[in-house]
């Protein structure tokens, strides 16, 4: 058997959102591995392999995939009926788990007490390859270090915005090697943030709250959303420490601004002391930023160090009231 998946390359040169997300739901599923060729029907190109067999198979959508079997070929236009019906045939379709499927306010009441390990043990064991850890690059590395340590192969992303800081790449890197492991580091898509930087400039952030909430929105949420939309459970490493808008954050939540997925925070109970003792006990590799005054760390133009003293979160959008101060990614959950 072999497997042919046909993506679509549009007139502006950029592969087709639902293709990428059909991509990464392969990737996330460790499927990828099954798919024999990836070919392009690429739309300024009329002799484009994909675009000869899309127009051979009388097909007008992208992505599917054309499936050869002892001379006969089938094709699927989706990867849920790929999966289905070649995948997992002869294996009962794999479950996709939700929030539905757990008690979440008897979970939470289990777990408040325990350690942030045991709910991550407990995570990967109901939804790996389907969870992954948020990493900012900041002191929420603690999470990677215990997330590594339960399974190597616990998956891992951050967002890049672009505009993070050149010690937060660094540490990027130091992980991967630190721990062997491949940190899934995820774009904004380049157009909006090329339509933005056109219209409001490159630095918009500091003009107006509705200027930084719409660059925090293109260059992180929209992002995370796609990233999400791909899994059925996140992990972040937010702590009820950190802000006024974070005091009743709970170990486990439905994030209903992400599709309802559940949502752990196993370091909600910690403090920054506590967080910083298991660095140093564990010799975690940190962001060389937290030497030099920052106990928080987001984009570059965004944060700035602390006086000694000050709140821990005072050096991030600092130019504005506090009560407002989150970027979308954690807003509205239950
Ligand atoms: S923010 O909303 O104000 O930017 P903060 O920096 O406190 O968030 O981080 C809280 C958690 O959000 C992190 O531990 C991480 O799980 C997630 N997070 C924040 N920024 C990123 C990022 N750039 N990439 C991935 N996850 C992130
Ligand atoms: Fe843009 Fe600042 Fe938000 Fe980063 S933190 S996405 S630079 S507004």
């Amino acid at each position: 058997m072999k497997i042919t998946l046909v993506k679509k390359i549009k007139e502006d040169g950029k592969e087709c959102k639902k293709c990428l997300q059909v991509t990464e739901r392969l990737r996330a599923g460790d499927e990828l591995r099954f798919i024999d060729k990836i070919v392009y029907a690429d739309m300024r190109d009329p002799d484009s392999v994909g675009l000869r067999l899309a127009k051979e198979h009388n097909i007008d959508i992208a992505p599917f995939f054309i499936v050869e079997n002892e001379g006969t070929a089938s094709i699927y236009k989706t990867y849920m009926e790929l999966k289905r019906k070649v995948l997992n045939k002869g294996k009962e379709p794999e479950k996709k788990k939700t929030s539905k499927d757990f008690d979440i306010e008897r979970l939470n009441n289990e777990f408040e007490a325990k350690t942030p390990q045991e709910l991550l043990e407990w995570g990967l064991k109901e939804f790996h390859p389907c969870i992954a850890l948020a990493w900012s690059g900041a002191e929420d590395v603690a999470v990677v270090d215990m997330l590594v340590k339960i399974n190597p192969k616990a998956r891992i992303f951050t967002l890049d915005t672009g505009r993070l800081n050149p010690e937060t790449y660094d540490l990027i890197d130091r992980v991967r090697e630190r721990y062997g492991i491949d940190i899934e580091v995820i774009f904004p898509d380049a157009a909006e943030v090329e339509k933005m930087v056109r219209e409001h400039g490159v630095n918009l952030f500091y003009q107006s709250v509705e200027n930084r909430k719409l660059c925090c929105n293109i260059r992180k949420v929209q992002p995370l959303k796609r990233m999400l939309s791909t899994l059925d459970a996140w992990i972040t490493g937010l702590r009820r420490d950190q802000a006024v808008t974070r005091t009743v954050l709970k170990k486990i939540e439905v994030d209903e601004n992400f599709g309802g997925i559940i949502k752990l925070n196993p370091l909600a109970d910690w403090s920054h002391k506590d967080v910083w003792d298991y660095i140093h006990k564990n010799n975690v590799p940190y962001n060389e930023l937290h030497d030099r005054g920052y106990p928080s760390i987001g984009c570059a133009p965004c944060s700035r160090s602390v006086k000694p003293g000050e709140d821990i979160r005072a050096g991030r959008w600092w130019w504005e009231f506090p009560e407002g101060r989150e970027c979308g990614l954690h807003v509205k959950s239950k």
